[in-house]
């Protein structure tokens, strides 16, 4: 083989991207604040009032959708000492939002409609003192927020997987199920997990069983990396796409609906998987779903928190990249520098 013309096996990023917490807060700002983060999907908000609250890499986020049936976004942090506007997940406000801290109330657009009790102050203009915004933009009735302005629109983020959908309709789905998972890595361990199929035949028997490993693509378009796995069974349909976009979102279409999976990170050795179901009509996800995905799930579980052990034990320092694998790694790993570079 004609070594010159190989691709160069690309080495691996720094260690300190995965064990040092004080990469952390440059990833929050760097990578998160200027991301198209999914949260959920409209249905999640069918009237006035029905909002939805959220953590984005320890942004509380709130969305509300307003008289004028419009969703918008807001931090979750009250203008007044920053008390939280919401408990629990998502509910329905019959009036303002109210802070329960000392009862600031706000408008659902966002604007503080009463400072109670506040007592006279010449200097006071309460509005001066409305939510803080957070930009919403909706993608086939998947709610999208970005904390500041993103390089491009989320349409622009999509289109690759929007290409490849090819008229499929999305009109009649719902939340089906919400489910999340703990995992004790770094959010960038498990990303890079999920952005090769490399690993496929040793950690992941039954999947290998039904898909045709060797032939396992993923390639790059633009933000986003589509993986390809032919089924074993040539008389299989096989209509799914298995999409992932910058910088932390598994976008898995089935036959019916389609699965959200937000790799949330908790902090700097903490992620949560996010899995939002949708479904026609929000039907149950069936129970075989559920167990396969578990199974998977489970898995990948157990090589990456034993991955990110190893990676804090000391002993590796660098590894390289399979140029026939693991291309989206190397991209996902060029992202993040440039990234957090800004
Ligand atoms: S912190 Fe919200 S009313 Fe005081
Ligand atoms: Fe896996």
């Amino acid at each position: 083989m004609d070594g010159n013309t190989a691709p160069a096996a690309v080495a691996t990023a720094p260690v300190d991207w995965y064990v040092d917490p004080a990469f952390w807060p440059k990833e929050r700002t760097g990578v998160f604040a200027k991301s198209w983060q999914f949260v959920t999907h409209e249905s999640a908000l069918p009237e006035p009032g029905s909002w939805v609250s959220d953590n984005i890499a320890g942004w509380p986020i709130l969305l509300i959708r307003g008289e004028d049936g419009q969703i918008r976004g807001f931090h979750n942090v009250c203008r007044h000492r920053a008390g939280p506007l919401t408990q629990g997940e998502a509910g329905k406000c019959e009036g303002p939002i109210t802070c329960r801290y000392h009862g600031w109330a706000y408008m659902w657009d966002g604007r503080l409609r009463a400072a109670r009790d506040f007592g006279r102050a010449a200097d006071f203009d309460p509005r001066e003192f409305a939510l803080y915004p957070v930009k919403v933009e909706l993608w086939r009735g998947l709610v999208f927020v970005a904390i500041e302005q993103p390089d491009g629109s989320l349409a622009d983020w999509v289109a690759p997987i929007e290409r490849r959908l090819a008229g499929k309709d999305w009109s009649d789905l719902k939340v089906g199920l919400k489910r999340a998972h703990p995992i004790a890595c770094n959010w960038k361990t498990y990303v890079e997990n999920y952005l090769e199929g490399y690993h496929v035949p040793s950690i992941h028997p039954s999947l290998d069983a039904e898909i045709d490993s060797a032939n396992y693509t993923v390639s790059m378009d633009g933000l986003v990396a589509l993986h390809e796995a032919p089924q074993r069974d040539p008389n299989a349909v096989y209509e799914g796409l298995w999409a992932w976009m910058w910088p932390n979102l598994g976008v898995n279409v089935y036959g019916r609906g389609l699965m959200m999976e937000r790799m949330s990170p908790v902090g700097p050795g903490q992620v949560r998987l996010d899995y939002t179901y949708l479904t026609p009509d929000g039907e149950p996800v069936s129970d075989q779903t559920l167990a396969m995905s578990d199974v998977v799930t489970a898995e990948d579980r157990w090589v990456v928190e034993r991955v990110q052990e190893n990676l804090q034990a000391g002993a590796y320092i660098e590894g390289r990249l399979s140029p026939k694998h693991e291309v989206a790694v190397a991209a996902f790993q060029a992202m993040v520098r440039r990234a957090i570079a800004q």
